[in-house]
């Protein structure tokens, strides 16, 4: 039996976790399966990327076979195969697009290149519609940290980004720093609550526009481990998490000030953070906006967000050869 054709089929392999969804229009996600790269990576320190695609190419099949098991192998169900093109690492991306393609002229599916930023933004979107537009929208994730007005959920104008390090490579910095292991910003968020925040650290730029720093703040935890290594980590931990969480809150207050939006939007690995998600709830509560986080498991990288950006896209699908494009912005 072949059903109505009513699911995206979503990829997303950009970075260092093999991907793959199902979910229909309004967002319902019917199977998701992650596989995370975490152990592999974990004693360099930080993403190794030959080893990263190596490992797309050995998780990717065997995890769609999974995801096909949830309907039934029944690709009648299929409407098209949405795949994350950019940004992210080049020989990651290229076995998702690669996989993609193969299937797209197997299946006779159409095949949809997916910017990553954009799966972000949609991730509150999953499972429920959440955002209401206009919408102040901060992405920080391990690659970006963004803040920018929505007028509808594809028409974005960048209030600003950051001019050095993201948001969550500090966190995984940090938590280097810290001895805390991989994954870096659960482990940070862990040993902040452990922790009280007494040492003064800096707030780069919190006082400035739209734009963001984050590597002096990282530089101050390095000197201070350097300065005095028995320092109690806990506390170093609850001292940065202050310190970046005081500095998202003061754009967040301007942008919500400024734009007077419907919705706060806060996606990327970072929402994931609890003290963030206590900081945007409170925020939006004090000022009757509405709080748009995605649900925890799709806070981080996912299929299901690239599949909800494809559908956005599924008119314009128009069977060209996609092209993976590490450097794509969120604009493109
Ligand atoms: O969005 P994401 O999964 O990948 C990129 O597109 O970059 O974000 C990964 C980043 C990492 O830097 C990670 O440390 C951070 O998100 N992250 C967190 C948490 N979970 C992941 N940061 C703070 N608290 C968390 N619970
Ligand atoms: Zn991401």
């Amino acid at each position: 039996m072949t059903g109505e054709p009513d699911l995206i089929l979503g990829i997303e392999t950009s970075c260092d976790d093999t991907s793959i969804a199902l979910v229909d229009r309004a967002g319902t996600v019917v199977a998701c399966e992650t596989v995370s790269q975490y152990a592999i990576h974990a004693e360099y320190g930080g993403v190794y990327p030959e080893l990263a695609s190596r490992a797309h190419l050995q998780a990717i099949l065997p995890t769609l076979s999974r995801v096909l098991a949830s309907i039934e192998g029944d690709l009648g169900r299929i409407e098209a195969i949405g795949v994350t093109r950019g940004p992210g690492l080049i020989g990651s991306l290229l076995v998702g697009v690669n996989t993609a393609q193969a299937l797209g002229l197997a299946w006779g599916k159409p095949v949809i290149g997916v910017n990553h930023l954009k799966g972000h933004l949609r991730s509150p979107d999953l499972g429920e519609k959440r955002v209401d537009y206009p919408a102040i929208m901060l992405l920080v994730s391990g690659g970006h940290t963004l803040l920018a007005h929505m007028t509808s959920h594809t028409e974005v104008e960048i209030l600003g980004t950051t001019r050095d390090d993201s948001a969550g490579e500090t966190y995984d910095k940090v938590a280097r720093m810290l001895d805390l292991g991989m994954p870096g910003g659960p482990a940070v968020d862990m040993a902040a609550k452990r922790g009280e925040p007494v040492i003064d650290l800096p707030r780069p730029m919190m006082r400035e526009g739209y734009e963001f720093s984050f590597s002096g703040l990282k530089s101050s935890v390095a000197r201070l481990m350097e300065r005095d290594p028995s320092v109690d980590r806990d506390d170093v931990a609850a001292s940065f998490v202050a310190a970046c969480l005081d500095v998202l809150e003061a754009k967040l207050i301007r942008a919500l000030d400024e734009y007077a939006p419907k919705s706060l939007v806060v996606v990327g690995g970072v929402s994931a953070s609890p003290q963030l998600r206590a900081l945007v709830n409170r925020i939006c509560e004090e000022r009757g906006v509405r709080a748009c986080l995605p649900p925890l498991k799709w806070a981080t990288d996912n299929a299901a967000m690239i599949a909800l950006a494809a559908w956005d896209n599924r008119e314009r699908a128009n069977g060209e050869r996609l092209r993976a494009d590490p450097n794509l912005v969120l604009t493109d």
